[in-house]
């Protein structure tokens, strides 16, 4: 669960700018696929938006976003980039592992970065539940996830086996899509990523 830790070290990167996540863009990716998954009015969750980028490039595309983070930092500076560009928002402080998310259900979810940074499997399969749980019959979810293909021994990402991501997501989620990619990045090379298209179930497998 988002524990109390996890809500400290987070704040402590956001505090400190070491957030090489935060590229002040949105992600390639998911420019890439959003318009594959989504119609004309949907209604869209992000978990974990952070300073609030990608939430912003899928409001801009017309479509309803709430956006939720656990660092009341981060919210702040995304709540401004919002309001600065004139786009609407809903974003909000709320643990998605802890609290239901008003709005739902939601036709799309999307994370970049959250899920993979849950170390168990439990805690993994967890998110995963409570994202299905979120969205409608059929919704889909849209991840990107650090890929433990990437070998360098330096600091990045948590990383995550093809075979960890489908052991926690395959209950809940039909997957249509698990695809190697690289993140949108600022670092040379960029992090390599997953790029993770789930179906919601009608129930477990
Ligand atoms: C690696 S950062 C990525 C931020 C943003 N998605 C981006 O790409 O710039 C992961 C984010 O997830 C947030 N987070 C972690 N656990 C969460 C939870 N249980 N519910 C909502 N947000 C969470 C963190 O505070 C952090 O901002």
């Amino acid at each position: 669960m988002a524990a109390r830790d996890d809500i400290n070290c987070f704040e402590s990167r956001y505090r400190s700018g070491n957030t090489p996540w935060d590229t002040g863009r949105p992600d390639k990716n998911l420019k890439e696929y959003l318009a594959g998954l989504v119609s004309p009015g949907s209604k869209v969750l992000e978990i974990g938006c952070g300073t609030g980028d990608n939430a912003i490039f899928i409001a801009g595309f017309g479509l309803r976003v709430t956006a939720t983070e656990i660092v009341p930092m981060a919210m702040e500076k995304a709540v401004k980039k919002a309001q600065k560009q004139g786009i609407e928002v809903e974003f909000l402080l709320k643990d998605i592992m802890k609290e239901a998310i008003p709005g739902h259900p939601f036709d799309m979810a999307f994370d970049r970065g959250c899920f993979h940074h849950f170390n168990s499997l439990q805690d993994r399969r967890r998110f995963a539940k409570r994202i299905s749980g979120h969205l409608n019959e059929g919704g889909a979810w849209l991840s990107l996830i650090g890929n433990a293909d990437d070998l360098r021994p330096d600091m990045g990402p948590p990383r995550l086996k093809a075979m960890e991501v489908v052991e926690a997501v395959e209950p809940f989620f039909e997957i249509m899509l698990l695809k190697s990619s690289y993140f949108d990045s600022n670092q040379n090379p960029p992090p390599r990523c997953w790029i993770l298209i789930g179906k919601k179930r009608k129930g477990p497998l």
